[in-house]
C-alpha cells in the first residue's frame, strides 16, 4: 500500500494549495490513501466541521491533529462523529475524540495513530507508554499501523521513531513546519521522517505573517499571529510504500513550492 501524508494544512493558503495540487499528487503517485495533519487548517488552530467535510470532499481519506485540536470552540460539536479524524491518543482520557482509529480500504485495514510529544509543549500522557498500548490493539487487526508524532524537538521525535522500530510500519513526525531531509527506513523496516512540513503561506514564518513573529523576537512582548488568506504556498509531504508484513519499503518526500515547482 501507498500512503500520501501532507503535514499541517495551516489557513486558507494551505488549504487552497490542496485544492490546487492534491487531485494531480493523487493521479502522479496513485497513494492507496491520503492522510493530511489538520491541526492549523481554520485560520491557523484548529478545524470547523465545514474544512473537514471540504478535506473530505477534496480527497483526503484521514485526518490527524496536534496542539491545536481544541483551537475551534465547534470541535466539541463534531468530534465525536469525525470518524475520518484521529487527535493525540496521549491527552487525558476527558478530552473529547480519540486518537486510533482504523479505515478500510478494499483489503487493507490501516490503523492511524496521533500523539503528541512532552518536550516544550503542554505536559500531557507519556506518549511512549501510550503508543505501546495502541501498538498491542492495533497489532491484534493489522499489520499497517501508521504514526503521526506531533511534537517540537528532533530528539524526541528521532526517539519515538526508534523506539517504535519494527512495531509500527511509519512514524512521520509533524508540528515543527519546516520539512526535514532525514527520511529514512529504520533497520526493523519503520519508516521514518522527523518532520513532514506544513502546507501553507511559504513566504511568511511557519504559515503566519511575518511582521508579528518578528516584532515578537525584537520586543519579547506578545503579538497577534496573523495567518495570511493569500500568497504563495508551500506543500509538504511524505510518500510511504508498505509491503504486505507492514514495513516501509520505501519513502520520498514531496515539497511543492516556487523554488521547489512541480
Ligand atoms: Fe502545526
Ligand atoms: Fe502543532
Amino acid at each position: 500500500m501507498r500512503i500520501l501524508f501532507i503535514g499541517d494544512i495551516v489557513g486558507k493558503v494551505g488549504r487552497d494549495a490542496i485544492s490546487t495540487y492534491l487531485t494531480r499528487l493523487k493521479q502522479e503517485h496513485r497513494p492507496t490513501v491520503t492522510i493530511v495533519n489538520a491541526e492549523n487548517a481554520a485560520h491557523g488552530k484548529g478545524l470547523t466541521e465545514k474544512i473537514y467535510k471540504d478535506l473530505l470532499r477534496e480527497g483526503v481519506d484521514f485526518m490527524t491533529m496536534g496542539n491545536h485540536t481544541y483551537g475551534q470552540r465547534q470541535i466539541y460539536d463534531f468530534i465525536e462523529d469525525a470518524k475520518r479524524m484521529v487527535r493525540p491518543a496521549n491527552f487525558p482520557d476527558e478530552a473529547p475524540g480519540v486518537g486510533m482509529r482504523f479505515i478500510q480500504i478494499n483489503d487493507i485495514k490501516l490503523a492511524i495513530i496521533n500523539l503528541q510529544g512532552r518536550a516544550f509543549m503542554q505536559d500531557i500522557d507519556d506518549p511512549f507508554k501510550k503508543a505501546d498500548a495502541l501498538i498491542e490493539e492495533a497489532q491484534k487487526e493489522t499489520n499497517y499501523i501508521f504514526v503521526d508524532f506531533h511534537a517540537e524537538t528532533t530528539s524526541e521525535k528521532n526517539a519515538m521513531g526508534w523506539y517504535l522500530d519494527n512495531r509500527v510500519s511509519a512514524v512521520v513526525g509533524t508540528h515543527t513546519h519546516i520539512q526535514t531531509s532525514d527520511e529514512r527506513i529504520l533497520p526493523g523496516g519503520t519508516g521514518y521522517i522527523t518532520d513532514v512540513g506544513m502546507t501553507g503561506y511559504y513566504d511568511g514564518i511557519l504559515g503566519i505573517n511575518r511582521a508579528e513573529v518578528i516584532n515578537r523576537f525584537l520586543t519579547s512582548l506578545p503579538q497577534r499571529h496573523v495567518v495570511p488568506d493569500e500568497g504563495r504556498s508551500v506543500l509538504s509531504g511524505v510518500i510511504i510504500d508498505i509491503n504486505k508484513e507492514g514495513k516501509t519499503t520505501h519513502i520520498e518526500r514531496v515539497l511543492i513550492n516556487d523554488d521547489h515547482p512541480f
